[in-house]
């Protein structure tokens, strides 16, 4: 079996999903259950044993190394994180103890049991760490994508825990000879993600008729990633990555968020249309991001040339799926906007005022 933490949240639950189908084999999920992990996201395997699942917290090493010694995963596939911006220019000391010392934590109850591995299973264990693109910091509009040797330059408080971690796994490679494995990935975005990043965020609120707040002029430059793409990325990283190396992993669609929103409001024209009008009445321009990156942008040359991935989806066709999913889930979209959500929306929107 394979142990994955933060297998709860958006892109670990949609890993799961993909891996239980696609490799068939069991996996171990530890998780915390913060208000971006949900259960609700594995329902469809509440009764496969294939799917172990185990609530704790990535710092708990006592716990850790328990897990290990009685599964004996061959490999861990680490997404769990604090994961948004916005939340960690609010609040950064969650993103510290989660990013960077429960990383720490998780790193060395795993060198432990690794170190007590019998030699095929010691030479055949990998450590997948869940990175990305934010740490190489902020490109300009004519600037080369983002490679592998780009210098990290992290600029919000996420990106920053981020980028120790990576620090971190790569010194337990270079010093213990841990089998690591580090993939830098754009933005995601598909089924099963929490309403506070962009596209999930505007698709919701389109259909409660609520503005679309867009930050700043809306200029600003991300690559989106269909998140059933980047886990068959990582399935080709974890089988047939270098112990040691990194990956760049990115979806070729480079857009300002202005075209990604409008591009989600005719979508919804399409296919829900308002009673009049169209859903980009909605947007409304609003103070920006403190600090916020211009561009991100991903070469993902080498994942290609090595290991002959390239993502399936265009923006287009992702951006059509995704909303799909949003129109036949709305339990879900109910389920997971609590009271905390809306005590997140009033911090981060009620003060920004329109712009
Ligand atoms: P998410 O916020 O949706 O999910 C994170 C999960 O981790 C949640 O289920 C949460 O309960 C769990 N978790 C948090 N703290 C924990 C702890 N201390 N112990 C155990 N579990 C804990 O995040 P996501 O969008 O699915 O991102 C997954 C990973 O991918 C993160 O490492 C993130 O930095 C990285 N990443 C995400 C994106 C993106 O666009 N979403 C892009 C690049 C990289
Ligand atoms: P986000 O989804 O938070 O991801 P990240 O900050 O990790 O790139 O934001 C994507 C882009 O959308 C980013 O440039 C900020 C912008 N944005 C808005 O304009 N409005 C919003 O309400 C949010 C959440 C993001």
């Amino acid at each position: 079996m394979i142990m994955v933490t933060g297998g709860a949240g958006f892109i670990g639950a949609n890993f799961i999903l993909d891996w239980i189908a696609a490799e068939g084999t069991a996996v171990l999920n530890l998780d915390k259950l913060t208000y971006a992990g949900n259960l609700g996201n594995l329902a469809s395997l509440t009764n496969d044993s294939r799917h172990i699942f185990v609530r704790g917290d990535i710092n708990d090493r006592p716990l850790v190394g328990r897990l290990l010694a009685e599964h004996k995963p061959r490999a861990i596939v680490h997404f769990a994180a604090e994961s948004h911006v916005d939340r960690s220019i609010h609040g950064p000391d969650e993103f510290i103890q989660t990013n960077l010392l429960g990383t720490f934590n998780l790193l060395e109850e795993v060198r432990s049991y690794w170190n007590g591995l019998a030699q095929e299973a010691h030479s055949a264990f990998r450590f997948l760490h869940i990175s990305t693109d934010e740490v190489y910091g902020s490109l300009n509009a004519d600037d080369a994508p983002f490679r592998e040797d780009t210098p990290y330059a992290p600029n919000s408080p996420y990106s920053a825990s981020k980028a120790g971690s990576d620090h971190l796994v790569r010194a337990y490679h270079h010093t213990y000879e841990l089998p690591t494995l580090t993939t830098h990935c754009s933005n995601n975005y598909g089924p099963y993600q929490f309403p506070e990043k962009l596209i999930a965020l505007v698709v919701h609120n389109a259909l409660a008729g609520k503005a679309l707040p867009v930050y700043g002029k809306g200029l600003n430059v991300r690559d989106w990633l269909y998140v059933g793409d980047h886990c068959s990325s990582l399935r080709s990283v974890l089988a047939r990555g270098r112990a040691g190396e990194t990956y760049n992993i990115g979806g070729n669609n480079e857009l300002t968020n202005i075209e990604v929103v409008r591009m989600i409001c005719g979508e919804l024209d399409r296919l829900r249309p308002r009673a009049s009008g169209t859903y980009a009445d909605l947007i409304s321009f609003v103070t920006d991001r403190p600090g916020h990156d211009l561009r991100y942008a991903i070469d993902a040359t080498k994942i290609n040339r090595e290991l002959g991935w390239r993502p399936q989806e265009t923006f287009a066709t992702g951006l059509a799926k995704t909303v799909r999913w949003y129109l036949d889930h709305a339990e879900w979209v109910r389920d997971v906007t609590s009271g905390a959500y809306r005590n997140w929306v009033e911090q981060n929107y009620l003060s920004r005022g329109n712009t």
